[in-house]
């Protein structure tokens, strides 16, 4: 069984050699949570997986004497006079350059994502992830991934106050993790997966839900942490359905833990709604991912010709777009 603690060195970025003449890139997938979103939060076991086909790219350049500069789809200018939406992307950047022992280094730092942000699919940890690489890069290192973990969970916090980590480790991670307070282990998969990942058409905010579910814990506790057990309950059912491959208990794990993230008030109509149309179009399971309260819906195919099947009618159910990944058998 491979259980491996993410240990190991990471990938991703390519080194060019310490000439800061260089140009260096990094690169880095988005992410859907598969199980235990909020319930992660108070300390309950959550899986994720990667979506490779889903990317940020990053390239860096030293542009001695001139003041560090950004491009991006978002901004394009001076790092001084970046708008308050960039600030985790200089704080990534900040803590990248102090990292790698150049804090005062001036650069052009190009960013380019294909991730939809406030969908729930990880897009400003895996700007973050690719903007560390390159950095790296850049200086001919590679990053163990607990030093790439803490430079990450530099730009999460800014971006999202206090984030538990589970995006800064699966955006950088091949395989889908189990994480658990702050500590994430790859899993093996039995059988190889298909998920559709519908978009809502609507930004959710991570922050806003994280605060509404604790606030629904302050006032209705009972209710809450019973949810919150459930969640931890069918997480761990499901990582043992994903090592034995089976999809079909799988997939029926995914609908309950939507139900039971609908009762503690981070789904909407329109999240359950697509739900409810890719059960119509056969999938084995859905559940929305990641924060709620508007971002994607991920649902479980049974294989190529279903998948298709399936993203057609979440289309047709009022989803703007869909993506469909693989989760390949180890
Ligand atoms: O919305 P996302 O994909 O960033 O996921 C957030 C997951 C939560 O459990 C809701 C919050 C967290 O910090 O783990």
């Amino acid at each position: 069984m491979h259980n491996s603690s993410l240990s190991n060195q990471s990938a991703a970025s390519t080194v060019r050699g310490a000439d800061p003449g260089t140009v260096a890139h990094g690169h880095a997938h988005a992410k859907a949570i598969l199980f235990g979103e909020h319930a992660v939060v108070y300390g309950s076991p959550a899986l994720a997986v990667p979506l490779h086909g889903l990317g940020a790219q990053a390239e860096i350049r030293a542009t001695p004497g001139r003041e560090s500069r950004i491009e991006s789809q978002l901004f394009a200018g001076p790092v001084r006079a970046a708008p308050e939406a960039m600030a985790p992307v200089v704080a990534g950047l900040q803590a990248a350059l102090e990292t790698t022992g150049d804090p005062d280094a001036e650069v052009l730092l190009r960013i380019r994502s294909a991730i939809p942000h406030s969908r729930g699919l990880g897009s400003s940890a895996a700007v973050a992830t690719a903007v560390a690489r390159a950095v790296a890069a850049h200086r001919a290192r590679v990053l163990d991934h607990a030093t790439l973990h803490t430079i990450v969970q530099t730009a999460e916090t800014v971006a999202h106050g206090r984030p538990s980590g589970i995006d800064a480790w699966a955006v950088a991670t091949h395989l889908p993790i189990r994480f658990q307070a702050g500590q994430a282990n790859a899993i093996d998969v039995g059988d190889r997966l298909i998920f559709v990942v519908a978009d809502s058409g609507h930004h959710g905010s991570t922050a806003e839900a994280v605060a509404g579910v604790r606030e629904l814990r302050d006032s209705q506790p009972g209710h809450t942490n019973g949810a919150i057990a459930r969640l931890a309950e069918i997480t761990e059912d499901a990582i043992a359905d994903v090592r034995s491959g089976d999809r079909v208990t799988l997939g029926q794990r995914m609908t309950q833990a939507h139900a039971v993230l609908a009762s503690i008030g981070v789904s909407t109509p329109t999240l359950d709604g697509l739900v409810e149309a890719a059960l119509s179009a056969g999938a084995h399971g859905a559940k929305l991912t990641g924060g709620g309260r508007g971002g994607c819906v991920l649902a479980l195919a049974d294989s190529d010709e279903a998948a298709e099947a399936l993203a057609l009618a979440l289309r047709t159910a009022g989803a703007p777009r869909t993506w469909t990944t693989e989760v390949s058998a180890t």
